[in-house]
């Protein structure tokens, strides 16, 4: 389905035009913003929102599932009401995959890292791989509802959260809510706009009448008085909160728009595109508890069929099927079946050995994925609520830090975890290479700047760098056009009885909702072959 140019579309591939003048590689390493740009960049079709039902059961057929992640899962689960035999190898000691929730005793052994166990109290945990999911991504909606997973609203802006600049500007280095910043830019561009088409210095085609309408929507959009300019408003805060009695409140001045700029607050860092992008518009959703309860819920429908603990060494196309050779505490075996679903992100997959084509191979050896990186940071108190009134939420920083998310679970509670950094590209590299400890400190100093209260309420931390964790190797797939005809084209075909499937062979790169795409499309692909029948993806409900 084509998406449709709506206003907030044509606003953001206004923002887009800006961000192409930039070239890509400032794009992908100065902006935070990089990545729900990139999201945006592909657009999707939607799923269907409802049980898969594929006719007909197998003939007995074993497919062999590399990697328990949400596709290897979602991809036995749907064969097993088809009557197929699964079995899923994964290396790890747990399944899920990327879809992780850190909490008490949870381990991470890093590329050159000291192990880390998580010291979190009961009950506290942050998402260390997804943990946000678009009311439009109908198939994790989907697995959701037909597993009893229990959601939450994700509050994904705030604009009582802070943009904190670091610089030389007159706003620089000090925190400054979002809504100030929002409104005044937005009031200062409504008015140049408003004031340029009112002295005709545009070359429009349009009516004086149009030309009037649009006038009075930027008046409204902009909170400009009725000379048309942007003084003050109610919408960017108050400097005195309005009360009882005689309290009228105080609107806050508005900064000026050189003191902005001066202080890199347009700058990509800053670009306000998140709440424009598709993926990123509110409602968004959380798994109640941790994400993970996906991944979990999955596994009980799974008895029998994961093999934890299982790392493969060889994947190998026969004429009449697949051995895949693996690792057991030491012991080498090996596997035949009929099909191999390989869920294996492609960095990893490089290192093992197969027999696959040369244009396959390339393509597993020349994908690219993004350097991510997380931080969990346990506080006893929930300062950033009690103090400063932010419930949920991101607050962005130009420092390495990027961001910081607020939890959207549990509010008023006594303690909690917050996501201390999240950044990409050269940021998560730089992060990632520091000592788990001086991750930590980096974490404390930078926030710490936001949140002086940081030094005397921190307790604990654990951080996921993913280019770094064994197994994963990296955060999601990137493609440009070119690899999208490249690398992209070469793994959504099946290798003779291999079918490779994960977010890497979709177009929604970075959410679960591609595992979850993949995995039907998958068993839609060998459920056709098996059984003779001419199956599309997605397939239509009667
Ligand atoms: N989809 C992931 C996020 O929400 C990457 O940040």
């Amino acid at each position: 389905m084509k998406q449709k140019h709506n206003l907030p579309f044509k606003l953001f591939s206004q923002s887009l035009t800006v961000l192409k003048q930039l070239s890509r590689r400032d794009f992908l390493t100065k902006s935070s913003l990089a990545y729900p740009a990139l999201l945006s960049l592909g657009m999707i079709t939607s799923a269907p929102a409802h049980a898969f039902e594929l006719r007909q059961q197998n003939k007995g057929k074993h497919v062999v599932i590399l990697g328990g992640g949400l596709c290897g899962l979602a991809s036995a689960y749907e064969l097993k009401k088809l009557g197929y035999t699964c079995t899923i190898l994964e290396a790890r000691h747990r399944a899920g995959g990327r879809c992780w929730s850190i909490r008490k005793e949870a381990t991470n052994t890093e590329i050159n890292q000291i192990q880390q166990t998580a010291k979190f109290d009961e009950g506290l945990y942050f998402n260390a791989g997804p943990s946000r999911i678009p009311h439009h991504h109908q198939l994790t909606m989907q697995y959701c509802r037909e597993l009893n997973v229990p959601l939450e609203v994700y509050n994904n802006i705030n604009e009582n959260s802070y943009y904190f600049a670091e610089g030389k500007g007159a706003l620089s280095n000090k925190k400054i809510r979002a809504r100030e910043i929002h409104n005044d830019v937005r009031g200062y561009t409504n008015e140049l706009l408003a004031k340029a088409i009112d002295q005709n210095k545009l070359d429009l085609a349009m009516s004086k009448e149009d030309m009037e309408k649009v006038i009075e929507y930027l008046r409204a959009e902009g909170g400009l008085d009725i000379h048309k300019l942007y003084k003050a408003s109610a919408r960017r805060g108050y400097s005195d909160a309005p009360g009882a009695g005689d309290k009228a409140g105080k609107i806050g001045d508005p900064h000026t728009l050189h003191d902005i700029i001066q202080s890199a607050l347009l700058d990509p860092d800053f670009y306000n595109v998140p709440e424009y992008t598709y993926e990123l518009q509110m409602t968004m959703f959380q798994a109640k508890g941790g994400m993970d309860s996906i991944a979990k819920a999955f596994e009980a429908k799974l008895p029998g069929t994961i093999q934890l603990g299982a790392e493969v060494s060889g994947i190998k196309n026969t004429n009449t099927g697949v051995e895949v050779t693996y690792k057991v505490k030491g012991e080498n075996k090996l596997l035949s079946a009929d099909y191999c679903i390989c869920t294996i992100p492609l960095p990893v997959l490089s290192n093992i050995d197969h027999n696959f084509s040369s244009e396959v191979s390339r393509a597993i050896d020349f994908a690219s994925y993004i350097p991510t990186g997380k931080i969990g940071l346990q506080f006893r108190r929930r300062f950033w609520e009690e103090d400063e009134s932010i419930y949920g939420g991101i607050t962005h920083t130009n420092n390495e830090i990027t961001q910081i998310f607020y939890p959207s679970n549990d509010y008023q509670s006594k303690k909690g975890v917050l996501i201390g950094y999240y950044n990409f590209n050269d940021k998560a590299k730089r992060t990632g290479a520091l000592s788990v400890s001086d991750r930590e400190k980096l974490a404390l100093e930078k926030g710490g700047l936001i949140h002086p209260q940081y030094s005397k309420e921190f307790e604990n931390s654990f951080s996921v760098s993913w280019h770094l964790t064994p197994y994963s190797l990296g955060g999601w797939a990137l493609y440009t056009s070119e690899t999208r005809a490249s690398i992209y084209k070469a793994l959504i075909k099946p290798e003779q009885n291999v079918y490779f499937a994960g977010e890497h062979t979709t177009y929604l790169n970075a959410w679960m909702a591609g595992a979850f795409e993949a995995a039907r499309s998958t068993v839609t692909a060998i459920h056709g072959r098996v059984t003779e029948q001419h199956l599309n993806y997605p397939v239509q409900k009667n």
